[in-house]
């Protein structure tokens, strides 16, 4: 099977390379990847013989074509992914997320080819703390943010090429994802790597927002079950029961690398900055039979900033330019 991955040398989609590779023997991969900042190719290192890496942009419809046209599979995952660099400035935003997705869908129309469309849970915007429900595939799309109204868009362009032109499509709209080769701009690895480096986390406005955390080993599997049984035209929600709020995961990391739970600055909050996610997976899990293997937020979380303890070589190069960025905007509080 020939997998046309976009997006392979980001962080889900390096780990979902890296992931196919070791467990089937049988998919060629061939990844697409603009190389934006947000790329570490150090990731795909040790498979560099194994893959074909193509630099190129998603929204390049000429080389999409190509590209397309000699795949079994397309699975989707470039986008531009951050939510505060898309309110400091959306353009990239719309370009790849929606003009991108568009190249795509019109190469796999044309070539009739397999299409995986990976999004996320932000498309219904979020719920309040003490909300009992959670999101389902019936939740109407409210996205808050630039990033969130683009990815909304794209899953939107995705269900009309499905109805007007019988695309082969699936769509996953999965939680927030934490495991190795996230970038340092993300929450996660922002704090343990600011922990590592002698530096206080930094937990915006009250620090009570809640995201439902998922292992991106869980994820990826969770597409490949999707490929592999999921209904045409269908969309499925990925989550693990994960959800906790933003004060206690810096807590528990503080804890875990032998700091005084309290060491944390607030700092001026998010703008529009989404209260709660909460994924309801029961469709994935009944029709599909997918579970997720990481059942316990600390341990993974505590395997994760083993990793980051263990490769300073892989982020330490992008870390003073991320946070001079923050610096820029954020301002502490308390
Ligand atoms: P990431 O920012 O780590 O990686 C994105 C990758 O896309 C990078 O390698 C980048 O170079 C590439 N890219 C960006 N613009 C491109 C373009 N125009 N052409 C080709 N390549 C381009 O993102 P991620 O966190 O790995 O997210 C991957 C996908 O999963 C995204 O579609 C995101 O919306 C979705 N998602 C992410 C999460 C999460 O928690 N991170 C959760 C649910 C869904
Ligand atoms: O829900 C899925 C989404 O999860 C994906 O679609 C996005 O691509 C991904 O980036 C992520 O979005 P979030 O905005 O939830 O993730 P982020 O890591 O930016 O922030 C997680 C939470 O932590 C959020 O409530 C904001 C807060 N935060 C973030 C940073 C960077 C802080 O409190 N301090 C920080 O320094």
């Amino acid at each position: 099977m020939r997998v046309l991955v976009t997006g392979g040398a980001g962080f889900i989609g390096a780990n979902f390379v890296l992931r196919t590779l070791a467990q089937r023997p049988d998919v060629e991969i061939t990844v697409l990847d603009k190389l934006t900042y947000a790329a570490n190719p150090a990731t795909l290192e040790s498979v560099a013989d194994r893959i074909d890496l193509v630099v190129g942009d998603v929204a390049d419809a000429a080389l999409v074509d190509r590209l397309v046209a000699a795949a079994d599979v397309v699975v989707h995952f470039a986008a531009e992914s951050h939510n505060d660099n898309s309110l400091a400035d959306p353009s990239s935003f719309v370009q790849t997320n929606l003009v991108g997705t568009f190249a795509l869908l019109e190469a796999v129309r044309r070539h009739d080819v397999r299409y995986h469309h990976i999004s996320t849970d932000e498309v219904y915007g979020d719920l309040d703390l003490e909300d009992p429900t959670r999101f389902t595939e019936a939740t109407a799309y409210n996205p808050s943010s630039p990033y969130s109204s683009t990815k909304a868009g794209s899953d939107l362009l995705v269900r009309a090429w499905v109805r007007s032109f019988g695309l082969r499509a699936t769509i996953s709209n999965c939680s927030n994802n934490y495991g190795p080769y996230q970038h340092v701009e993300k929450f996660i690895p922002r704090q343990i790597t600011n922990v590592l480096a002698g530096v206080r986390p930094k937990l915006y406005g009250d620090g009570l927002n809640v995201r439902d955390w998922i292992h991106v080993d869980d994820h990826n599997d969770a597409v490949w079950t999707i490929i592999e049984r999921g209904e045409i035209g269908e969309t499925y929600l990925i989550g693990a029961d994960g959800e906790v709020n933003n004060r206690t995961v810096v807590e528990t990391i503080l804890e875990l690398l032998g700091q005084p739970a309290d060491a944390f600055d607030f700092v001026t909050d998010r703008p529009g900055h989404d209260r709660r996610y909460a994924i309801d997976s029961t469709r994935l899990r009944t029709e599909l039979g997918w579970q997720p293997q990481y059942l316990d937020f600390r341990s993974g979380l505590s395997a994760t900033i083993d990793w980051y303890r263990a490769n300073p070589d892989w982020w330490q190069p992008h870390k003073q330019a991320v946070e001079a960025n923050y610096a820029g905007t954020e301002r502490v509080i308390g």
